[in-house]
């Protein structure tokens, strides 16, 4: 591990400071030519390149090559990357405290400029470029050898989401992962150490594991999905949560019905680690290239088209008519140009998939006036935070050179909570927003609530109709619209553009041309298998849909041969089928399981793996323990009674009854006919089959 880096006077301090900018941007230059851009001799380069080096703020490697003047080539290490970040705010805090003294000394006044830290986005113009944590390319392509040597955290879709805007600036002014300091104060009071406005906790969880495999002050790589390095940690802090107070605190309650919450409870590692990141190569993005820009290409497109005022829009459902219309009145109302800016990286489960909602937008935007309107795709993994999210997306916007922000009804809300109650009241983003709106450096526009006057044939904000009694007034929730959808239903004119409606008919097909899976749960022996293998020659005899049984016994022999009966293996075992079977799901089929699948977690994981695609059926054979094993039908009862199979469920081993499945059916006395015929009459309410 390198030692501390250790500065003593601030002149020391200055040339290192432009050593390593000298370094990052011409990391080929000649030794000469570094020296000379330095101001400093030779020997006083050398002296100062091999104490960075030994400090561990660079690499110094040969150079191949016959030019006997350039043998040694010079790389940032990730610490001297951030390093350099870290100098760059003192310099300029420095020169600032310079100017203030000058500023007081010719004219006898203060200078009025805010201090440093506050600065950083709000009272900076909305066209200048904002940081990124991004090295050179040249310092990347080194960085990026160095760091294949690291400890390497594989992120998951949300880390590498948030490490998009950490890196590219949209997350100004955040360096890293969050510190356990700035993480309490964001908890707290939406605020970091420095007292800087951040409402949302953005943090690197990991597991036990990898938390305790690394030391502070340790660099670790951080990896997409396919093992690409996007950039590296300084590790500075280790800590594990108190979620239920970060629930409670940032979500606004400790309960598993909010999305954001399950995923602190169920999805995210236990333990936080804090640093500050040193960026080499942006996540790549197939899909929607041209529309997707960074915080800084947002800028210099504004600045390229004289637009002064913009005011975002944020969405993370289709556009329809009345959202035009909103649209149009709070760009006329702020006088400024308008930039639809909806979220393409993660949103509320269930949610339609960003490549349909994304060709709806392109289908929209030919309604808005070319010269006046753009689009651009924000990679943000959203929490559905309400208030604090709202506060959050007003400060990214900012940081995408917005300069004002629409805020609606219920905005970023989650839905219902465990009681069936709103998580938040539908006003209280707004107030929220208007309370901070200094700060956040993005002036709100509030939504209207538009609603379609059949008489005047347009679009009017619900508040302001004065003759309300004399007029038919037309709106159709978002319910409304999925149900319209899900039945195959008419949906008018008025309410949205053909082109958006065919696009969403062409992913949503009726509930009767969905997949779907149904997932058998019970003990063994309960008589899952044969309801399943009756249910399934029923669906395929009635035809239209692909039909696949993934039978506990089946499973095991094929999927999980290796598997026991461990809770872990169990897991293992449930997890895989409920991969399987949303994949059927998505794919259009109706996928069948039947494992004893015992615990209670474990099926929730399955229902929202499948859920993002189709519906999930969950049905209880709910044969008692008792009869089960007078039935003993393998054999295996006795066997686990004798202790010579052990960890055996309902003998040895527990099972979660389900609290709330879809239908729970008895097979005591009742044929397996019969019970296949319940399921399907089941399927049929849920109208998932035609009658
Ligand atoms: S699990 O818990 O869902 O992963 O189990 P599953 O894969 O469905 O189990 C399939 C069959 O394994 C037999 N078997 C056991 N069951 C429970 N506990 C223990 N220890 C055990 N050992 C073997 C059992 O016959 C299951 O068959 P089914 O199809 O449920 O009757």
């Amino acid at each position: 591990m390198p030692e501390t880096v250790t500065i003593s006077t601030p002149d020391e301090e200055d040339l290192l400071f432009r050593l390593l900018r000298q370094l990052d941007a011409a990391p080929d230059a000649s030794q000469r030519a570094t020296a000379a851009a330095l101001g400093i001799s030779l020997g006083g380069l050398n002296t100062q390149l091999r104490s960075a080096a030994e400090t561990g703020l660079i690499t110094i490697s040969n150079r191949p090559g016959p030019d006997k003047r350039q043998r040694f080539a010079y790389s940032l290490t990730t610490r001297g990357a951030a390093e350099k970040v870290r100098l760059t705010d003192k310099f300029l805090a420095r020169k600032l405290a310079e100017y203030n003294a000058l500023h007081a000394e010719l004219t006898g006044a203060a200078s009025g400029l805010p201090p440093l830290k506050h600065r950083t986005h709000p009272m900076q113009s909305n066209l200048a470029p904002i940081p990124e944590l991004y090295v050179s390319y040249e310092s990347a392509q080194k960085l990026k050898v160095e760091a294949a040597g690291l400890t390497s955290w594989d992120l998951s879709p949300r880390q590498i989401c948030d490490l998009e805007l950490l890196m590219n600036g949209g997350f100004n002014p955040l360096k890293g992962f969050l510190s356990e300091d700035d993480y309490n104060g964001v908890v707290e009071n939406m605020r970091l150490a420095d007292g800087s406005l951040w409402p949302m906790p953005v943090t690197l969880d990991v597991s036990e594991d990898f938390a305790g495999s690394i030391e502070i002050g340790q660099d670790i790589a951080l990896r997409d999905q396919e093992g690409v390095i996007l950039g590296t940690m300084t590790v500075t802090d280790r800590w594990e949560p108190n979620k239920s107070r970060e629930a409670e605190k940032v979500f606004g309650a400790d309960d598993d019905a909010h999305p954001a919450v399950n995923y602190l409870h169920n999805q995210a590692g236990k333990i936080y680690l804090g640093g500050p990141v040193t960026g080499i190569q942006q996540p790549v993005h197939y899909d929607f290239r041209g529309r997707r820009d960074t915080p800084n290409e947002l800028r210099a497109l504004f600045r390229k088209l004289g637009w002064r005022k913009v005011v975002a829009f944020q969405t993370r459902n289709p556009l329809h008519r009345a959202h035009q219309e909103l649209t149009f009145r709070a760009a006329k109302e702020a006088q400024a140009n308008l930039l639809i800016h909806p979220v393409v990286g993660m949103t509320k489960p269930g949610d339609v998939d960003h490549f349909t909602r994304v060709r709806c937008y392109e289908a929209v935007l030919d309604k808005y006036p070319a010269a006046t309107t753009s689009m651009s795709l924000l990679n943000l993994a959203m929490r559905m935070a309400g208030p604090r999210e709202a506060v959050w997306h007003g400060l990214i916007r900012a940081n995408h050179g917005c300069t004002h922000f629409i805020v609606g009804r219920d905005h970023a809300g989650p839905g219902k909570n465990s009681a069936g109650e709103d998580f938040y009241g539908p006003y209280d983003a707004q107030e929220l927003y208007r309370a901070n709106q200094s700060e956040i450096g993005c002036e709100m526009v509030d939504f209207k609530h538009m609603v379609y006057v059949q008489e005047r044939a347009q679009y009017e904000p619900n508040d302001e109709i004065a003759d309300r009694d004399n007029v038919t007034i037309l709106n159709i929730s978002g319910t409304e619209l999925r149900r319209r959808l899900a039945e195959g239903l008419e949906i008018p004119e008025w309410f949205s553009f053909p082109e958006v409606v065919k696009e969403l008919r062409r992913t949503k097909p009726p509930r009767s041309k969905q997949g779907f899976t149904v997932f058998f749960t019970g003990f063994s022996g309960s008589g899952k298998s044969t309801i399943a293998n009756a249910l399934m020659v029923k669906l395929m005899e009635m035809g239209g849909r692909p039909v696949t049984l993934l039978d506990g016994d089946i499973v095991r022999k094929n999927l999980s041969s290796e598997l026991g009966f461990s809770k872990e293996h169990r897991d293992l075992n449930i997890r895989r089928i409920g991969y399987v079977a949303s994949e059927i799901t998505k794919n259009g089929g109706i996928a069948i399981c039947a494992p004893i699948a015992p615990y209670a977690t474990t099926r929730r994981a399955v229902r929202e793996d499948v859920e993002a695609f189709g519906a999930f059926v969950e049905v209880h054979v709910a044969t008692t323990i008792e009869e089960c094993e007078r039935r003993d039908r393998k054999g295996l009862y006795k066997l686990a009674r004798e202790g010579k199979i052990k960890e055996f469920t309902g003998i040895s081993d527990p099972y979660d009854v389900p609290q709330n499945p879809e239908l729970s059916v008895e097979t005591e006395n009742v044929d397996v006919d019969n019970c296949a015929h319940q399921v399907l009459l089941k399927l049929e309410s849920m109208g998932l089959i035609s009658g």
